[in-house]
């Protein structure tokens, strides 16, 4: 018998269009995992309702979130692709795991704090409980990796809490030998340090972000050519010639040069010798050309996709089948675990 390959799971919100950070820091590395482990991506649109939104949008930009996976080279053949709000057993494991949550576990969290400062008196509840939720994206699949950014840091520590002190400790059961036998998996943060922070284009000391009013601040995967050109020649430089890493008076330099490694595919070495005593107007041309060059075939193949909707649909159809089978079976557990009345009837 071959052993099972561990599984991956992650997800980003089809909030606007994706941007540089989303791809170094998270679906670039889902691309490199699909050969080794059991994956599963699934684009969280629940997520999305958090912060107010559009709802003449959410279809379609869930719509195109899932072709940006694909085009970014997720392969369906491989990977099972899936929109969130289509398994219900998410927000229902949601529920069961909010009502082992300690609310201050959750008032804790970072993000929650700067997002809820920005709203005010306005703020819901979707938003404070947004970790439990993403909890539950991840517990469903018992995955055992789940490739981030660095922001999510804290939620995966959560997530970890709730399985092992909340569930796997309250309502794991017993072995023949006494041993504790874990409901729910434990999963792993895979954070690349290359990547894994991608700043801001206006301010090198704040995260590139899709909520930031300022356009000019960050690069989205579909951005043309000409506009990355553009947004790169207004990004924030100093008046420091040449280009390094490290230097935390000189948090610009260091991200776009870091930007630039990871574009043009040189080693952090190699980009760093390179740029060594090259000015702002040399080295901004240079990461423009890399950035346009490293969008390009997936800008191609994402064209295709979105002209080609029933292909998609398709994939995200079977992508919920095999999500649910997986998700449901994780449920059923929990529910039994709990002491839930099992249904019965015909229907059941
Ligand atoms: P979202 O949509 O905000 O971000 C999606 C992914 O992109 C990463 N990321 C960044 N990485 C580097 N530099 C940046 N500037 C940057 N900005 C964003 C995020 O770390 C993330 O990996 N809560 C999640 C979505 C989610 C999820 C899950 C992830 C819901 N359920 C289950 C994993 C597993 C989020 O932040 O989405």
């Amino acid at each position: 018998m071959t052993t099972p390959r561990p599984r991956v799971l992650s997800g980003v919100q089809p909030t606007g269009a994706l941007h540089l950070g989303n791809w170094l820091g998270a679906i670039r590395n889902w691309v490199e995992l699909q050969d080794s482990h059991d994956t599963f991506f699934c684009v969280v649109d629940l997520h999305a309702i958090t912060v107010p939104h559009d709802p003449a949008r959410l279809a379609e930009d869930t719509l195109t979130t899932a072709a940006l996976y694909l085009a970014c080279g997720i392969d369906p053949q491989r990977s099972t692709v899936f929109v969130q709000s289509q398994v219900s057993a998410h927000s229902e494991l949601c529920w069961l795991l909010n009502c082992v949550t300690p609310l201050n576990w959750l008032e804790r969290m970072i993000q929650f704090k700067e997002k809820a400062l920005k709203q005010g008196a306005d703020v819901s509840t979707g938003l404070l409980d947004y970790p439990v939720l993403m909890a539950a994206d991840i517990l469903l699949y018992d995955a055992d990796l789940v490739p981030v950014g660095e922001d999510q840091k804290q939620h995966l520590e959560l997530a970890r809490d709730i399985a092992q002190q909340r569930i796997n400790a309250r309502f794991g059961s017993n072995g023949a030998d006494g041993e504790r036998l874990p409901l729910l998996k434990v999963p792993e943060p895979l954070i690349l340090r290359e990547g894994a922070r991608v700043m801001s284009l206006t301010d090198g000391s704040s995260k590139m972000s899709k909520s930031d009013p300022n356009e000019g601040s960050r690069i989205t995967l579909l951005d043309p050519p000409d506009l990355i050109t553009k947004k790169i020649k207004r990004a924030k430089t100093d008046p420091v010639m040449g280009l390094e890493f490290g230097n935390p008076e000189r948090p610009e330099a260091d991200n776009l040069l870091s930007l630039y490694a990871l574009l043009s595919g040189r080693s952090r070495e190699s980009a760093a010798s390179e740029c060594a005593s090259m000015g702002w107007g040399a080295f901004k041309p240079l990461l423009a050309e890399a950035t346009v060059e490293a969008l390009r075939p997936m800008q191609q193949s994402y064209a295709d996709l979105r002209h080609d909707p029933a292909t998609l649909l398709a994939v995200l159809a079977e992508g919920r089948e095999r999500a649910r089978m997986v998700a449901d079976e994780t449920l059923q557990r929990v529910r039994q675990a709990l002491g839930f009345l099992q249904p019965s009837g015909p229907d059941a």
